[in-house]
């Protein structure tokens, strides 16, 4: 190839990229984040007023830090490469919250689908939207009220439209459903979910929210809480060893919730919608653990019953039980980094640095934004 071409191959390159990641920019005032267990950062022990206990936290945090992880959540590492801080739970009330740079409403177990008296959690996408619109209709409010004093802790108006609407949420519905409906029931009932989904999304929208950042939900099949309920039969298995149902389900919600993200972004041009694919990192991980210096795609770190899952769901991780007669308790492993599975739901931390740094990649977007690499220095482990 002689220069003039090579010249020409790096300018329609550029020119590409250019158009096809205009759209994310990352210069965000705030951010506002939706979602469940895998983005709470404290909001269900807060809200239930409930325990989370070491080892939880004990990596990074070295107190539980009310998160269902040893350390770090994706949201964590995702707002300090935006240069943020930690995101403050919406029901916190001590600790001195602050809300400057936005609020997390996200709650472990919550659903898209209103909340039922047996959900483990009331705070339901909707319901988490209606305290959003409360968050900042109270916040106007007081900053209008006292002046310069509140200043420092609350968004003022122009953060709610150059915020960063963030939504992570999906899992329990997919999951929770296979409880009480069959494959094809729980394929059935996605286009109601999203729908849900949908009108929550156009709600923020009214209240002045324009740049969404969506993740798709994971490998659900290869999480050892639906291997253990589900996959005893091996005929249920995949080659990886995760239950296949659970994995078509959440693949068909996936492509039904990215075709529900590019047609709100045709429906409303003036929003940026970003739909990140955790599906392929989380199933790339898995599949291909021991290249990303993982030892274990499946077993349990914080558990109890030895391989292959190390799981009971009797038993959740650092609690204490008596079964049998014999008194037991659900033990860390003695190094979770060589894990990416934490408590037989959630992924460790080593694994959320590891699905953090992919999705700053900006390769498992829509639109992607690899023109934006500097920004993956910050990084920080
Ligand atoms: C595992 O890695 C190979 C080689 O990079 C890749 O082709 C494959 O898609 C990966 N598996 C998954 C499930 O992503
Ligand atoms: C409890 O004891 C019963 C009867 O011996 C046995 O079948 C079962 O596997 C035991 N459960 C556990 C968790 O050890």
């Amino acid at each position: 190839m002689n220069i003039t071409m090579r010249f020409f191959y790096v300018f329609v390159f550029v020119t590409m990229h250019i158009q096809n990641s205009s759209s994310v920019d990352f210069d965000y005032l705030a951010a506002f984040n939706f979602g469940d267990s895998n983005s709470d950062t404290g909001d269900l022990v807060a809200g239930l007023g409930i325990h989370l206990d070491l080892p939880n936290g004990q990596n990074y945090f070295k107190t539980s830090s009310q998160r269902f992880c040893d350390g770090r959540l994706v949201i964590d590492y995702l707002m300090d490469a935006m240069d943020m801080p930690f995101l403050n739970p919406y029901l916190d009330s001590l600790g001195l919250p602050n809300f400057k740079k936005g609020c997390n409403f996200a709650a472990a177990g919550s659903t898209i689908l209103p909340a039922t008296p047996t959900s483990v959690s009331p705070f339901s996408f909707d319901l988490q939207i209606s305290q959003f619109i409360r968050f900042k209709s109270r916040a106007l409010e007081l900053l209008a009220k006292t002046g310069r004093k509140y200043e420092k802790y609350l968004p003022p108006l122009d953060y709610y439209a150059k915020g960063l609407y963030m939504i992570d949420i999906g899992q329990n519905d997919i999951a929770g459903a296979f409880y009480s409906k069959t494959l094809d029931q729980v394929l059935a009932s996605i286009p109601s979910i999203l729908e849900a989904f949908e009108a929550g999304l156009k709600r923020l929208y009214e209240e002045g929210g324009r740049n969404f950042w969506i993740h798709n939900t994971g490998p659900l099949g290869c999480l050892a809480q639906n291997i253990a309920k589900f996959g005893t039969d091996s005929t249920k298995l995949d080659e990886f060893g995760c239950v296949s149902s659970h994995n078509q389900a959440a693949k068909l919600f996936n492509l039904q919730l990215h075709a529900l993200s590019n047609k709100f972004q045709a429906q409303f041009p003036d929003s940026n919608v970003n739909y990140v694919d955790i599906f392929s990192i989380k199933s790339n991980l898995i599949a291909n653990y021991s290249r990303f210096g993982f030892e274990n795609p499946i077993m349990v770190c914080c558990g109890i019953g030895g391989p292959p899952l190390n799981y009971d769901s009797r038993i959740s991780c650092g609690q204490t039980k008596v079964l049998n007669g014999t008194t037991v308790t659900a033990k860390a492993c003695d190094d979770s980094s060589e894990y990416i599975n934490w408590d037989g739901i959630h992924y460790t931390e080593a694994a959320n640095h590891f699905v953090s740094s992919q999705i700053l990649t900006g390769k498992y977007s829509d639109p992607p934004f690899s023109d934006q690499m500097p920004f993956l220095l910050s990084l920080k482990f």
